[in-house]
């Protein structure tokens, strides 16, 4: 009889393990972060009084509640196991955070990231991946990204560094360290843009960006010729680029991009121009 009822419970567990498992990914087990590596993501995105953090896949609560205790944020961690986020909102009320601390249970896909200025995760590379979309649409451009060890496919990281630590367990139990990558979501400028000059002749010209995440491609058309864009390259909402002058001398643009309006300047030589562009449909 006793066998029966644990026969039947176990199956039970597997049904709800499996059941949970079908309607929600998983972006792995509750493996919590080090210390020492909590501290390094949160300084390599430069968090600060006003950052909103949340932590997709929050475990036991660590990132947010050290965002908010040691380095004055607020933030909102995400995720699916109700008793680690039982834990963690009872660690925010016991270090008196919970006005700036708050967890939920939620799918990490389903998360609501609008406020969200830095976003950490700890999560397999196949949640990193479907999360991926999900984060540069609803990010703000300039908005930061953290992930221990575990990189988005294609979209190279902004920095990176390593953190040698003693309290990480690792499987082949010779490298005791953790990997930490920053991505700073760049503004979205793929497309044709009309850009002027505000001094000079020929002030017209046509921008053609490709965009390939934070770096670009493409041409620019001024006075009847084109040049290649080179050096490419957006920090969120900072653009740059350069193009070779007909001289053989470079020309060196910088703008920041607001939605579909971007400003900047122009330095070639000695001279500084100031110019802007807006969005061609
Ligand atoms: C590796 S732990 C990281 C915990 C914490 N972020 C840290 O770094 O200490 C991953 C966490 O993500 C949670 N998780 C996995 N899949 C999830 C999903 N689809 N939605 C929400 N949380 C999820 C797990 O329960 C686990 O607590």
């Amino acid at each position: 009889m006793r066998i029966a009822i644990r026969a039947l419970c176990a199956a039970a567990l597997l049904c709800a393990a499996s059941a949970r498992a079908e309607s929600h990914q998983t972006g792995g087990p509750y493996v919590p972060t080090p210390p020492a590596v909590v501290e390094a993501m949160l300084e390599l995105a430069g968090v600060g009084r006003r950052d909103f953090v949340v932590d997709l896949g929050s475990g036991d609560g660590r990132i947010v509640l050290a965002a908010a205790k040691k380095f004055g944020a607020r933030g909102l961690g995400v995720e699916i196991d109700p008793q680690l986020v039982a834990k963690s909102n009872e660690a925010a009320r016991r270090l008196g955070l919970a006005e700036r601390a708050r967890f939920v249970v939620r799918d990490v896909l389903e998360a609501d990231l609008s406020g969200a200025t830095v976003v950490t995760l700890y999560l397999f590379p196949e949640m990193m991946k479907a999360l991926q979309p999900k984060l540069l649409k609803e990010l703000k451009p300039g908005a930061r990204i953290v992930s221990h060890d575990f990189e988005f496919g294609g979209w190279k990281p902004d920095r990176s560094l390593v953190i040698e630590t003693g309290e990480k367990y690792d499987l082949t139990g010779s490298v005791w360290k953790s990997n930490v990558y920053l991505w700073v979501v760049p503004a979205a400028v793929q497309g044709r843009w009309k850009g002027t000059l505000q001094t000079g002749p020929a002030p017209e010209f046509l921008l053609e960006i490709r965009q390939d995440f934070q770096f670009f491609r493409g041409e620019l058309a001024r006075a009847g010729r084109s040049a290649a864009i080179e050096e490419g390259q957006l920090e969120g909402a900072r653009l740059r680029f350069s193009v070779r002058s007909e001289d053989g001398g470079r020309e060196r643009y910088t703008a920041t991009v607001s939605g579909a309006r971007m400003e900047g300047e122009l330095v070639r030589g000695a001279e500084t121009v100031r110019w802007n562009a807006v969005r061609l449909r």
